[in-house]
């Protein structure tokens, strides 16, 4: 064995959500790359199908509404139906829009938690008994959620999925604690990064050399940046790493974001 077969995943089941493009497509694809079974979950069948037909065979399409435990339930289901077992977790699907705090309702709020926090909860709590089954010889079950460098940076308009990113940094320190050593659980806080979500800002001229400019590694990021992070958290690469919420933002020191929201105050 070397060094690098510890990033492989041969065997192994992961369900990634979110992954029909972005950073869950590109996750799904690099899992699949290492060897894993990817079940794929997102609300849009034929943009997951285009991401099966580019795994092949060891992909599986499971619609999936994230903010609906009935739908995660039944995604459970469905990868235990397809593959009797569970390895890995990749909590993706998440985001909420720049508000202004007046104008955020407690709804908004509480959708933001929903979408961000109480899916990948849910998830994880429905995947934990599967996740722990672990045999000999075998690493233990990874949880990988994607979070976002505002759950720890300050900026006008983002309280509402600042905060809901902050509570899944926490979330994720306090089911590393509680299901360790059975259940690895690390974040990614992921700086801006080149994806459908984020175009409608860098496709305005100028914005995105102004955003690469404050970032020291200077460039925005691409879904593989992210991809390759959760690679290493959700393999047996990481087997002495949990509760960690690993920046990759390239090393961008404050919020990057390039336009100034006035607080209407
Ligand atoms: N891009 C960035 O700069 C950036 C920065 C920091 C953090 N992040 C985080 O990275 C994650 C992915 O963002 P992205 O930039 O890759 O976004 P994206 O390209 O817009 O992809 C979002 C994915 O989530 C799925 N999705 C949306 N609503 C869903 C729902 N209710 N149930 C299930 N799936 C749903 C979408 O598919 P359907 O619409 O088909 O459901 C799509 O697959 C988010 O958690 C975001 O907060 C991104």
């Amino acid at each position: 064995m070397t060094i690098l077969d510890r990033f492989r995943l041969d065997g192994r089941v992961a369900i990634v959500t979110g992954a029909s493009s972005g950073i869950g497509r590109a996750t799904a694809l690099a899992l699949a790359d290492a060897g894993a079974h990817v079940v794929l979950a997102a609300r849009t069948e034929d943009k997951l199908a285009e991401v099966a037909r580019a795994i092949g065979p060891r992909a599986l399409v499971c619609r999936t509404d994230v903010t609906q435990g009935a739908d995660l339930d039944a995604l459970v289901a469905r990868t235990l139906e397809a593959h009797g077992r569970i390895d890995v977790l990749v909590n993706v699907a998440g985001g909420t829009p720049p508000t202004i705090a007046l104008a955020v309702s407690d709804d908004d709020l509480d959708a933001a938690f929903r979408f961000n926090v109480t899916s990948a909860f849910h998830l994880s709590r429905a995947c934990a008994p599967h996740l722990a089954r672990r045999s000999e010889g075998q690493a233990g079950g990874a949880i990988v959620n994607i979070s976002s460098a505002m759950s720890h940076r300050v900026d006008s308009g983002f309280v509402a999925y600042g905060a809901a990113k902050a509570a899944l940094d926490h979330m994720t320190r306090l089911l590393a604690h509680e299901w360790a050593p059975k259940i690895r659980v690390n974040a990614i806080a992921v700086g801006a990064t080149k994806t459908e979500a984020l175009t409608f800002v860098t496709q305005m001229p100028g914005v995105e050399d102004g955003m690469v400019a404050k970032t020291p590694l200077a460039r925005l990021g691409e879904p593989d940046d992210i991809a390759l992070a959760a690679l290493y958290l959700a393999s047996s690469a990481s087997a002495w790493v949990t509760g960690q919420v690993l920046s990759v933002d390239g090393g961008a020191p404050t919020s990057v974001w390039p336009f100034p929201i006035p607080s209407g105050l």
